[in-house]
């Protein structure tokens, strides 16, 4: 059976079950799925995180466990953000947490951090052996917190993605404030060793845009590798238990690449722009790359499209 059979069978009964519910089976079926045949021609790049195949990154998020990731890595992902994960477990919000807007192909979510730990992660991790490159997301309340969960993950990864932008964790924006934000900088770069990403929230107006250019500024002045732009957009959601969350998919895209020009002309080359936010095609891809990005991440696009999603954007970015 092919790929899109087995998807095809499986989409309208995943999309009858409860959002989450259908996701953590859908990770389970991915197990089951054959890998991607590269598509021969080469689009492969060297960025900070290593020799990528492609320049398409899985989204953190996807698996916050680690548990997946080798079926993930035969989806044909240059490389895979996994996590967010945090020191200590964490149960995340009260459900229901993520919803569907399937006309308009978006999801809304207020998971708020649900994963394992690091210590559990570290060793799904090694036992699930991805192909390709992992960058793991991590996050936390306190800057300790995060500093002691950088140096236990760094070992294990080819790059750490520091997640201060979901919009479901309060303490996340503090965090963002100039003196924590400061201190924070500066203890992840006395505790180094591998290329480090800051994921920042959306730029949706210009405080937003001021707020995150200065993050960017100072997370450049400390010698970190790049940014990861953007999270999902805050907004208000009667069906989720908190009420709120944060949006995700193409209507993101838009906005994207007004951040990623932005960033770019504030911190030229060879600083990386990981660009995420309602990238579902090609198309997306090449305007993305260039507007400045270096790499490009997806995950609401995989959900709707199924796993044939990132093949199918490199047999087109391929020059015939
Ligand atoms: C259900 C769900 C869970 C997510 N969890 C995380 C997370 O744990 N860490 C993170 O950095 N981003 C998380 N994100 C945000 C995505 O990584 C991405 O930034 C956002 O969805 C926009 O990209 P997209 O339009 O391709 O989905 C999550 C998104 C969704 C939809």
């Amino acid at each position: 059976m092919t790929r899109s059979d087995l998807y095809s069978l499986a989409k309208p009964i995943l999309f009858r079950l409860e959002a989450e519910r259908a996701h953590a089976l859908g990770l389970k079926l991915m197990g089951w799925l054959p890998e991607v045949k590269p598509s021969g021609a080469d689009l492969g790049i060297r960025t900070s995180i290593g020799e990528l195949a492609n320049p398409i990154g899985l989204a953190g998020g996807f698996d916050k466990t680690g548990l997946h990731l080798r079926a993930l890595s035969r989806l044909g992902f240059g490389y895979l953000v996994a996590g967010t994960i945090t020191l200590q477990p964490w149960p995340g919000n009260p459900k229901p947490r993520v919803v569907r807007n399937v006309r308009e192909r978006t999801l809304v979510n207020s998971l708020g951090f649900p994963n394992p730990g690091v210590d559990e992660f570290l060793r799904n991790l090694s036992s699930s052996k991805p192909t390709v490159p992992v960058v793991a997301s991590i996050s936390g309340r306190e800057v300790a917190e995060i500093v002691e969960c950088y140096e236990k993950v760094q070992p294990s990864v080819a790059a750490v993605e520091v997640n201060l932008s979901s919009p479901n964790t309060q303490r996340l924006r503090d965090l963002r404030e100039t003196d924590l934000f400061q201190s924070l900088a500066v203890d992840l770069s006395s505790a180094k060793k591998k290329p480090t990403f800051l994921k920042v929230p959306p730029l949706l107006d210009e405080r937003q845009f001021e707020d995150v250019l200065r993050m960017v500024g100072i997370w450049e002045n400390h010698g970190f590798e790049g940014v990861t732009a953007c999270n999902s957009r805050p907004v208000t959601e009667p069906r989720l238990a908190t009420g709120a969350g944060g949006y995700s998919g193409p209507p993101l895209f838009a906005n994207l690449i007004l951040a990623v020009k932005k960033i770019r002309m504030k911190t030229p080359k060879p600083f990386e722009i990981n660009a995420v936010g309602g990238v579902s095609g090609p198309e997306n891809v090449k305007e993305a790359l260039a507007a400045g990005a270096t790499t490009v991440q997806l995950y609401t696009a995989l959900v709707y499209e199924g796993p044939r999603l990132v093949s199918r954007i490199l047999n087109e970015l391929t020059p015939h």
